[in-house]
Order: C-alpha cells, then structure tokens, then sequence
C-alpha cells in the first residue's frame, strides 16, 4: 500500500520495491537480476572504493494524464554511463543493457511512479562501479550495474522559483582536462565543501568558474548554467562540464521557438548582460536565477529583482514538462512509453 505524500516530496532517498543488478565477469556481462534488498555486498578492496572506479546515471519517468509512464531520453543516459565507463576504464554497460535495466526497475516499481497531479516524477539512478579486489592502482576485473528508483519532488526546495548562487575560487569541481565531462563520483565529492559553504551562506549552489584561468562560468552546481538575452539562449562550452541532457534539450526546444543558440565559453563579465539565467539538469529540471554573488569581488549580478522567473524560462519550462508528462507531442522523440 502506497502512503506517500505525493505533492509535498523532497529530493531525497526513499525505498522502493526493487532494484535491478547485472555483474561483469569474466569478460562478459550476466544476466539482469531482481533485488529487493537495498544493501550490496562486495569485495573490500573494490576499485569503486579506494580508486573511484565509479559513475552514475540520473534521469526521470512521468507519469501522464493518459496514465502511460514516460522515461525522457533513456538512449541518452545509456551513452553518457558508456563514455563515463570508457574514462574510468571500466567495462562499459552496453546500451541495451542499461535500457533493458532501466525499463525493468520502473515496471517493478510502477507503485512508486507519482500521479500526475503532483507535479513529481520518478528518479531513476543508475549505477556502475569496480566490484572486484585491487590494490595496486588499476582497473577491476568485475563491475556491478545496477539501477533503483525513487518517487521525487524538486531538487532545490524552492522549485520553479529563483534562487541565488555564489561564486568562489577557494574550490575547483574539476581539472581542466580531468574528469569534468563525465558522470564520475569523484566530481561530487570534490564539490561537497563548495556547496556546503554556499548552503551555509544561504545559497542554494555554487557556481563554478573554469579552474585554469577562473575566467570563464563552468558548472552550476550539479546542473548545467543558461543566460538568456536578446532572444538568445547562450550556454557555456567547456571541456570540464557534463553534457546535460536537459541543456541539450532545452537547446533544441529554444530553437524549436525561434531562439538564437549561442554554445561557447562565456566569460564571468557576461553575467551582468543576461536578463534571464538558470541551472538545468534532470533533478533541477530549469531553477532560474534571481542573483548570483561573486563573494570573492564583492559583486552581485541580479537576475530576477521580483521573484519570479522571466520569461522565457517559464516557456522553456512549459515545454520541457510537457512533453516529459506527455501533454505536448513528442515531435523529436525523446519518450520512451513503459
Ligand atoms: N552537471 C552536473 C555536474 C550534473 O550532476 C548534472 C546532473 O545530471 C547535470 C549537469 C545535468 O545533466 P542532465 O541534464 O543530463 O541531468
Ligand atoms: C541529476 O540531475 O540527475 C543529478 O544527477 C544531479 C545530482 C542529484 C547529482
């Protein structure tokens, strides 16, 4: 029996019915299995342990009005993990695997796939990392691959409303030519300070600079930044950002409504240009940007001085929710019907 308070979910853990494992062993993948344990035992000189053989995956299903559940851009995830797998030299996951995966871990725990009503979706998590023993620093022999879900709400708690972030240079995420552009938990543990004093300050996020020159805007926290000016979405390049799906997304749909598309390294002075700014990612889903502090300079870059986002985030919103609920029509083919 489901007791779940659907419309007023946070962004946290919770346990469903299932998760779904597969092992990489002696050269080749097993079979998918059905878990229902949350708890994994492995070897403890597992390279996702000491060496951060590790990578991750993330991405929602919705449920519609016509009462379909709709995974966004699965294909998408699958080769993200393949390339994460191909830069921690571990056995990479194999498209249909990680589709088949993924599919099978939202049917068993269809339970747990919010109505639509509630504005919430489905997280879905997948996982890879070096299950077997070394010492020396080298890849695994063995990998688990495995994806669990859970029913979610917005990731910052204020949902579709601006926020304000805070750029330092006390901390990088990611090394230049490191490990940035790919979905690997070492980049999450190297932000954790960063974010934990911009929570203490009152920030939802950080907003990284490049860490060679600190001149260029990076990351926004665990999601992708967008400017927005003259009729122009602009997004930043850069070898140390991941690939949003979301951005990508959001990319094609502002094109789709006449905007200029501008992808290329966007200098720290360009914030004061925007009229609209936002981070997108499958948890942040778009949070726009009332101010970002520059607490190093003492400088502050406002956004939105009223409250509300502009404009045509809220468009790009629509958009995007739309067509992940099933309420505009999937013209470019980003839904998988479960
Ligand atoms: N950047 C970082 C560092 C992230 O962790 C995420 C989340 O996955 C994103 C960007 C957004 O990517 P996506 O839109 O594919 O979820
Ligand atoms: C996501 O947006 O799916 C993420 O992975 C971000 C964060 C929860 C790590």
């Amino acid at each position: 029996m489901n007791n779940i308070d659907w419309a007023n979910l946070s962004f946290s853990y919770m346990k469903a019915d299932y998760n779904v494992r597969c092992y990489y062993r002696d050269g080749k993948w097993g079979e998918l299995e059905v878990h229902s344990s949350e708890y994994i035992n492995i070897h403890m000189a597992a390279t996702g342990l000491h060496y951060g053989q590790e990578a991750f995956e993330g991405l929602k299903a919705f449920k519609g009005q016509d009462g379909k559940t709709r995974l966004f851009r699965v294909d998408e995830n699958a080769k993200r993990m393949y390339n994460s797998a191909i830069g921690t030299m571990m056995a990479a996951v194999p498209e249909k695997l990680f589709i088949d995966a993924v599919v099978k871990a939202v049917e068993m725990n269809k339970r747990f796939v919010p109505p639509y009503e509630s504005g919430a979706s489905l997280y879905v998590r997948p996982l890879l990392f070096g299950a077997g023993p070394k010492i020396g620093v080298s890849p695994s022999e063995e990998y688990l691959f495995m994806v669990f879900v859970m029913p979610v709400g917005p990731y910052f708690k204020e949902g579709f409303k601006p926020t304000d972030m805070m750029i330092t240079r006390k901390y990088d995420r990611a090394a230049p030519l490191g490990t940035g552009n790919i979905k690997v938990g070492g980049n999450y543990a190297a932000s954790l300070r960063a974010g934990d004093e911009a929570h203490a300050k009152g920030y939802s996020s950080v907003l990284f600079l490049d860490s060679k020159e600190k001149k260029y805007i990076d990351e926004c926290g665990p999601a992708n930044f967008f400017g927005i000016k003259n009729n122009t979405y602009v997004t930043p390049e850069s070898k140390s950002i991941l690939p949003s799906i979301t951005n990508m997304s959001l990319i094609q749909l502002a094109k789709d409504m006449g905007l200029e598309v501008e992808r290329r390294p966007v200098p720290l002075e360009e914030l004061s240009t925007f009229e609209e700014a936002g981070a997108c990612g499958t948890a942040a889903v778009i949070s726009p940007i009332a101010k970002i502090d520059d607490i190093d300079e003492g400088r502050s870059y406002i956004f939105s001085a009223d409250g509300k986002p502009g404009e045509t985030s809220v468009k790009l919103y629509n958009k995007l929710r739309g067509i992940q609920y099933g309420d505009e029509p999937d013209t470019h083919g980003w839904v998988t019907v479960i």
